[in-house]
């Protein structure tokens, strides 16, 4: 791998804003992210979250706003380009094609062939076993149908997936929410290992304590508007459910435009 640059934001939105039928949605909102990096965005249900990451990955348009990639503006139309630039979803619902193994699911619509044409089962498995290996070395099931692992290591094969198709920006929506404790800290060492990767990623999640264990910083989103940010390690879980809740920033974080005055 080249040195890293870990000084430029692998990701800086700025004052992104986006409007439903005159309703606000996302407003005037800035977020940066850092190669090896988790920000987990918080906030109420209709707080701006989804719509500002949907931003991101090329499924909304905004109307007003800069998206930059690794210090220079990007133009990010539609889903194409943003994977184009590294930047890929994982969703709630995994996208997986069940009937068919990790490796099959690795390589999902952009089979290797063999020089015949034919498939070339060898290399993909191949192929899977150094990435599984990589994200999830006890992974070991890669002759199962993918609906018969368990949510973790269905999580471990979706992220696989993205990492293969060069991902270098991970965006997670509620990761954890379908597992059970033991799956919730596999999901929690894959993103430490994504972290050494160098990988950023925007974690969305509702659990405080995910956030807290996973995220290195956090920001509060609420109307729409960026209530603050701030370093998990400056702000305690009462300060953060404060800024969610009420709007209040405090002495640890980094206000936006949508903290109270007081
Ligand atoms: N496609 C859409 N059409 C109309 N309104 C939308 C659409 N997507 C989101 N919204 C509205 O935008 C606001 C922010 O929603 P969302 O980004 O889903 O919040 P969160 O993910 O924080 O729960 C909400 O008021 C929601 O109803
Ligand atoms: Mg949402």
């Amino acid at each position: 791998m080249t040195q890293q640059d870990t000084q430029t934001p692998l990701i800086d939105l700025r004052d992104i804003s986006i409007s439903f039928g005159g309703i606000k949605a996302v407003d005037q909102a800035s977020v940066d992210l850092f190669p090896g990096e988790v920000v987990a965005l918080l906030g109420h249900n209709g707080a701006g979250k989804s719509t500002l990451i949907k931003i991101l990955s090329g499924a909304y348009k905004r109307d007003a706003g800069d998206i930059y990639v690794r210090g220079e503006k990007a133009t990010i139309a539609n889903p194409r380009d943003a994977k184009d630039y590294g930047i890929e979803t994982i969703y709630q619902t995994l996208a997986l094609a069940d009937n068919v193994d990790a490796a099959a699911n690795l390589f999902l619509g952009r089979e290797l062939l063999t020089r015949w044409g034919t498939l070339d089962d060898v290399g993909m498995e191949a192929e899977a076993r150094k990435v599984m290996g990589r994200l999830n070395p006890n992974f070991q099931r890669f002759k199962d149908p993918v609906k018969q692992l368990s949510g973790g290591q269905r999580q471990s094969v979706a992220i696989a997936r993205a990492i293969l198709f060069n991902a270098r920006i991970l965006i997670m929506d509620e990761p954890t929410a379908a597992l059970g404790p033991q799956e919730t800290a596999q999901v929690g060492e894959l993103i430490k290992q994504l972290k050494k990767d160098g990988i950023g990623i925007f974690l969305i999640s509702h659990d405080i304590e995910d956030v807290f264990d996973l995220a290195d910083r956090v920001a509060v989103m609420k109307n729409g508007q960026m209530v603050g940010s701030a370093k998990t390690g400056d702000v305690t879980k009462d300060e953060v459910l404060g800024m969610i809740i009420l709007g209040k920033c405090p002495p640890g974080a980094i206000p936006g435009p949508g903290a109270i005055q007081e």
